[in-house]
């Protein structure tokens, strides 16, 4: 295989659906690496309260050393109600891999293809093309904690420095889209928002091409079920982003159709659904693993695969407007055939091409 483009991709499916929906991504990566003349090493590794069970820890040393040497990182979801309460959780360890990896940018987007699927009225939905930028390595969830039975306390914090590469990031982004970002932050009443809104305008002078306008938190929930065309890229902060962007689910139809991508300076990025581990429907198979496709579909495209990665995006449009759907998008379809569905279009769409 002369000049062949092959990868690296280490695969953390979790705990929960993790496995479930990790699965059928996967499958849908080797299809593509077949049919696009590419090759993918993966090898999968403990992460999660998988991990905790197995080693004690969620983020067992080989599996990091892993994910560094890997290409990307390909992640399921962790948790689970039998790890809570534990010195170490497996969120604990989702939070040290994103630091260890230094990932502090999380992209979130989601695009309305079909109104009907969301449970918002039609007229508003329609169109909604949003991408949330959230800072992921910083804020609430990494400020200092203390933790009594009286009192606890997490600390906000953040730099200019975190401050302005994330929003670098922004801007870059909204630059290939419509040109537009919303900052959204809670400067009327928190310092680190003040912090953020004045080094974010600094940034923008920078990108006189984007627009930029602020918003505080809670109105900016508000109009995205209400008004959610306004918004092109909407950056923020950490716990910011981690609430906007399940609400952002609603309009498409279902937070199993979000992935993300956590990237930092160089480096693997790491790759996953925004959902979390579903303990409520785990085992059935009957999770929607579309938005772990998605985030296949983001590390193909980090890794330069742009055909495969708007192949694979097609693949699951058609798949969904075809009427196969999970049951969190009111079909019957169950994860695996969906994800069968889906690679017969894989494969078939490239015969036709052929
Ligand atoms: P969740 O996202 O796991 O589930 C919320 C609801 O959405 C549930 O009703 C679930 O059935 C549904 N849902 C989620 N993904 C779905 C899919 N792919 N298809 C169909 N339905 C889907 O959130 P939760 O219940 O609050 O959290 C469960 C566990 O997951 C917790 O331990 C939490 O900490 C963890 N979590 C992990 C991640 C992650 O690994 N990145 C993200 C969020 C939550
Ligand atoms: C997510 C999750 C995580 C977060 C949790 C599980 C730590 O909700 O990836 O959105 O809050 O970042
Ligand atoms: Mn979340």
């Amino acid at each position: 295989m002369n000049g062949a483009r092959s990868y690296s991709v280490a695969l953390l499916p979790g705990d929960g659906i993790g496995p479930e929906v990790t699965r059928e991504a996967t499958a849908a990566v080797d299809a593509l690496a077949q049919e696009h003349g590419f090759a993918v090493r993966s090898a999968e590794h403990d992460f999660g309260g998988v991990a905790i069970d197995r080693h004690g820890t969620p983020l067992p040393t080989a599996t990091l050393d892993a994910c560094r040497a890997a290409d990307a990182v390909l992640l399921g979801a962790v948790g689970g109600p039998q790890w809570v309460g534990g010195a170490e959780t497996p969120e604990t360890g989702l939070l040290a891999i994103r630091k260890a990896l230094g990932l502090f940018a999380n992209l979130r987007p989601a695009r309305v293809d079909d109104p009907a699927l969301s449970p918002l009225k039609a007229g508003i939905a329609a169109g909604a093309d949003v991408l949330v930028v959230r800072e992921l390595i910083g804020g609430l969830y990494f400020g200092e904690k203390v933790e009594g039975d009286e009192e606890a306390s997490d600390l906000c914090r953040y730099t200019r420095r975190e401050v302005e590469r994330i929003a670098h990031v922004a801007f870059k982004a909204a630059r290939g889209r419509r040109g537009r970002v919303t900052s959204v932050d809670k400067a009327n009443v928190l310092a680190s928002s003040r912090l953020w809104r004045r080094v974010v305008a600094a940034v923008a002078a920078e990108y006189p091409d984007v627009a930029l306008d602020h918003m505080y938190v809670d109105a900016a929930a508000m109009a995205l079920v209400t008004d959610p065309r306004r918004f092109d890229v909407i950056l923020t902060e950490n716990l910011f982003g981690d609430i906007l962007s399940d609400a952002l689910s609603v309009l498409p139809g279902s937070i199993g159709l979000l992935g993300s991508a956590s990237l930092g300076d160089g480096g693997p990025g790491l790759f996953e659904p925004i959902h979390g581990s579903a303990p409520d429907i785990a085992g059935q198979d009957r999770a929607n693993p579309a938005g772990a496709m998605e985030a296949a579909a983001m590390l193909l495209d980090e890794l330069g695969e742009a055909r495969a990665a708007a192949a694979l995006r097609q693949a699951v449009a058609d798949t969904i407007a075809a009427g196969v759907r999970t049951a969190d998008l009111g079909g019957t379809a169950s994860c695996s055939s969906f994800g069968a569905a889906v690679r017969e279009r894989l494969t078939d769409r490239t015969k036709v091409a052929a």
